[in-house]
């Protein structure tokens, strides 16, 4: 009952002409119905290219990033307002590259995240362990950790425009994807996780993606898995054939 969503983070790559380029080569070859949901996180000066040209196709723009002021003296953050109105349908939050080079904790995540949804954007809710979290045997109490404080103050009826995006840190631009069983069972757990706070039906309503190394050649498997519904996928996403190779695997 859960549609899968396949979404791109294009990091810091693609200037808007690239974009532009990017966004009507994908549409050419996408069909017209899609059973999936297609989205692309492209860098703040895209957006506004990319909704333009991602007019009348299947694909959804986000952004990377949203300040939690409506606005002010915050120099080189940006606010949801000025998001929505370039185009921008949904924004990337705690991505682990924001939390590790940028000093997000789950207090200024969580903060992203309520004004993003009430400003009406959709968020993309990224969380994970690292390397050690995992050696350690404690993968489940971080997942669950984070998903209880960057979740702090959303609605039952704010949750419905949200995705949380499992990534473990280890498995992001390193080639080292998470087995197909390991992303099943972290994703399961932050869902149990969200049952405990909002309800077994709106656990089961809720869109947990994987994101780290996923691909044309690994996509099928974990997209095979019952608490997976979809990608947030990185370098994969930076090439059209890849990434509609990975659309064509969860529309099957
Ligand atoms: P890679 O697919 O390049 O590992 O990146 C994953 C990611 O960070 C998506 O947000």
């Amino acid at each position: 009952m859960r549609k899968y969503v396949i979404a791109g983070n294009w990091k810091m790559n693609m200037t808007p002409s690239a974009a532009k380029k990017f966004i009507s080569d994908l549409a050419a070859t996408l069909p017209a119905q899609n059973k999936c949901d297609i989205v692309l996180c492209v860098p703040f000066v895209d957006i506004a290219p990319a909704a333009e040209a991602a007019k009348g196709t299947p694909i959804h723009i986000g952004a990377q990033n949203v300040h939690f002021e409506k606005s002010g003296a915050f120099t080189g953050e940006i606010s949801a307002d000025m998001l929505l109105e370039a185009g921008a349908e949904y924004v990337i939050v705690g991505h682990s590259e924001r939390r590790q080079y940028f000093g997000e904790t789950d207090e200024t995540v969580n903060k992203r995240t309520r004004a993003a949804l009430a400003a009406g954007l959709r968020v993309i809710l990224c969380l994970g362990e690292v390397k050690e979290q995992r050696l350690a045997g404690i993968t489940d109490e971080v997942v669950a950790m984070q998903t209880k404080l960057d979740l702090a103050g959303i609605t039952a009826e704010e949750l419905k425009r949200v995705i949380i995006a499992y990534e473990p840190v280890w498995a992001i631009g390193t080639g080292l994807t998470a087995t197909p069983e390991q992303a099943d069972e972290t994703c399961g757990t932050i869902r149990r996780t969200v049952a405990s706070l909002y309800g077994q039906a709106a656990a089961d309503a809720l869109i947990i993606q994987y994101g780290g190394s996923m691909n044309d050649a690994n996509a099928a498997e974990l997209l095979s898995k019952e608490n997976v519904d979809g990608g947030l996928i990185g370098g994969a996403s930076l090439k059209t054939d890849k990434f509609k190779a990975i659309i064509d695997a969860a529309n099957k």
